[in-house]
């Protein structure tokens, strides 16, 4: 629900603006406006980027990595994901709660059994998600659909799938040959048809992740690495303040270069997905 009783807390005055839905995003698609989205993982954090007008934030499984210092995301376990969901929840409640809030749905919290991902699904839905994130392309089709057809939105995500990156072989993109581009553009519309209102593309070729945006009608996708032909982008909060623990991708743009505030920095990667101008050419030379 959006929150009419709290005045945005960070960055001053925000403009009041309308919470963002599954059908606002659907016309944010038709009508090529960009969704800008970031991933969070705590309240406050949650709080200043939904004051900053991001339109989606992602309690995204990252946080191994960022917040518990793990080498990838398969450790993250399903209660870590709950957690941070409610703090992420309590933070858009404390601002305006105009922000989509996506989760996402673990390393082996989906694999065993449609069953399985409903159990799970819920528990982050009842944590304070809108929508769970689920990774992979034809074999969860028959999940997105159980879920969605349960009244679980639900978000794919296909190109590089972190929580398969042992069986990847690392963070390589993907669907560079014709094959896996074919592959992948199947996959997506499956996804599509099987219910999934939103598409994360991750280190795809930007011609690619374009093709496949322009070919979806009720899917909105969102790249991370994947140049600029998508329907929005989405970032790793820390990685867009110029904080690492490792090397940041080469996609990444550090927003705080030049910014005064957080807040400010925030506000200049709304603007910059909202205009276009991130990411440009140089970020995704694939
Ligand atoms: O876990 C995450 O943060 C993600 C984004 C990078 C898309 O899945």
């Amino acid at each position: 629900m959006p929150n009419t009783h709290h005045a945005a807390p960070y960055g001053g005055a925000a403009a009041p603006r309308k919470a963002v839905t599954l059908a606002r995003i659907a016309d944010m698609h038709a009508r090529g406006e960009k969704i800008a989205m970031l991933t969070a993982y705590d309240a406050t954090f949650a709080a200043a980027a939904d004051s900053a007008g991001v339109d989606c934030l992602l309690v995204g499984d990252s946080l191994g990595m960022v917040c518990q210092g793990l080498a990838s995301t398969v450790g993250v376990s399903l209660d870590a994901m709950r957690h941070h969901t409610e703090s992420v929840a309590r933070g858009l409640q404390r601002a305006q709660g105009a922000a989509w809030l996506i989760t996402d749905l673990p390393f082996g919290t989906y694999h065993e059994s449609r069953e399985q991902a409903l159990r799970s699904a819920t528990a982050l839905m009842q944590a304070g998600a809108q929508m769970v994130k689920l990774e992979g392309g034809g074999w969860t089709t028959d999940t997105v659909r159980f879920l969605t057809e349960r009244g679980i939105p639900v978000c794919a995500h296909l190109g590089v799938t972190p929580q398969t990156v042992h069986a990847l072989g690392g963070y390589r993109v993907q669907g560079r040959d014709e094959a896996t581009a074919a592959q992948l553009c199947r996959d997506a519309l499956a996804l599509q048809d099987a219910g999934a209102a939103m598409l994360v593309l991750e280190m795809v070729p930007a011609a690619l992740a374009r093709a496949v945006t322009e070919e979806l009608s009720r899917c909105a996708t969102v790249g991370i690495g994947a140049g600029r032909g998508t329907s929005g982008q989405v970032l790793v909060l820390h990685d867009m303040l110029g904080i690492h623990l490792g090397r940041p991708a080469r996609f990444v743009r550090d927003f705080m270069a030049g910014a005064a505030s957080i807040p400010q920095a925030l506000r200049a990667y709304v603007d910059a997905v909202k205009d276009g101008s991130f990411p440009d050419d140089s970020l995704h030379a694939w």
